[in-house]
């Protein structure tokens, strides 16, 4: 078995015909989870959609492998398959399907019991829609909470999650910040280890409720450094991003 669960190697992704990132290397460990930060517009959205093998996103060079498989040629269901989740930013809204619909669907085909569901839709705070059409009319922190459930529900062995803590109160975003760890919070087949996983921040205010074990910092579709989150977050905080910009020109 590999002990890497996700690697980019040399990975560049065309939009439109429109190369949006470059050269990206990456490897994520299991059991690790890693946070990918980085202005708007820098092409964290688009990585995290290329990974899950959303169609647009037309990998140019490079190679994506997941538990030591190149997974560059299979597709999104394949991938899911294969157990890679993610929770998006702004998910589309699906008329006629439910929340319940998919729930029941996805926690029956994952053997879950159903007074396990029935208490993480509470702990979610999910009720109030569960018979409403998927994301119809939902605010931004009740679209958080929707998407995670969904993700739970899966138990993916890789998720990723795009932009949690954006739009989210401060008291929703410990709600947030609980359903993420106990998304991660155990491997059933490596009871010692987390579940891995990527978190978008833009801001990294999920971080406080979240250990990362490293974070990336994405700038105009280039990886420009990766290493201690905290660090990291402190520099951002402080410099800028920008300054990450210097950073990598110093170490060209
Ligand atoms: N479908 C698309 N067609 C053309 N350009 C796109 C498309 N999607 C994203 N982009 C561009 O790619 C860049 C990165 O976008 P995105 O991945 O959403 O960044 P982030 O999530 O970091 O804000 C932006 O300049 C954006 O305008
Ligand atoms: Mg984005």
């Amino acid at each position: 078995m590999m002990s890497n669960l996700l690697e980019l190697r040399q990975l560049c992704v065309e939009v439109d015909g429109k190369e949006l990132l470059h050269d990206i290397n990456m490897t994520i460990p299991r059991g690790e989870v890693h946070a990918l930060l980085g202005p708007n517009g820098s092409g964290k959205t688009s990585l995290m959609m290329t990974i899950m093998g959303f169609s647009g996103y037309h990998v140019c060079r490079g190679q994506i492998l997941f538990d030591g498989e190149d997974i560059t040629g299979l597709d999104l269901t394949g991938r899911a398959r294969l157990g890679i989740g993610i929770a998006q930013q702004r998910p589309p809204t699906i008329t006629g399907v439910k929340l319940r619909d998919i729930l029941e669907y996805v926690s029956n085909g994952n053997s879950w019991r159903t007074d396990q569901v029935e208490a993480l839709v509470k702990k979610s705070g999910t009720e109030r829609f569960l018979d409403r059409d998927i994301n119809a009319g939902l605010s931004g922190g009740e679209i958080k909470r929707s998407e995670l459930m969904q993700l739970l529900v899966s138990r993916p062995r890789f998720s990723m999650m795009d932009e949690p803590d954006s739009g989210v109160d401060l008291e929703s975003l410990s709600l947030v910040g609980g359903l993420i760890n106990e998304l991660f919070s155990k491997d059933l087949d490596h009871p010692a280890k987390r579940r891995s996983g990527i978190i978008i921040t833009h801001t990294g205010h999920i971080l406080n409720y979240i250990q990362a074990d490293k974070a990336h910092i994405l700038l105009n579709g280039r990886i420009a450094c990766s290493g201690n989150p905290r660090l990291m977050l402190q520099t951002v905080g402080e410099r800028g991003y920008e300054e990450c910009a210097i950073c990598m020109r110093e170490a060209a």
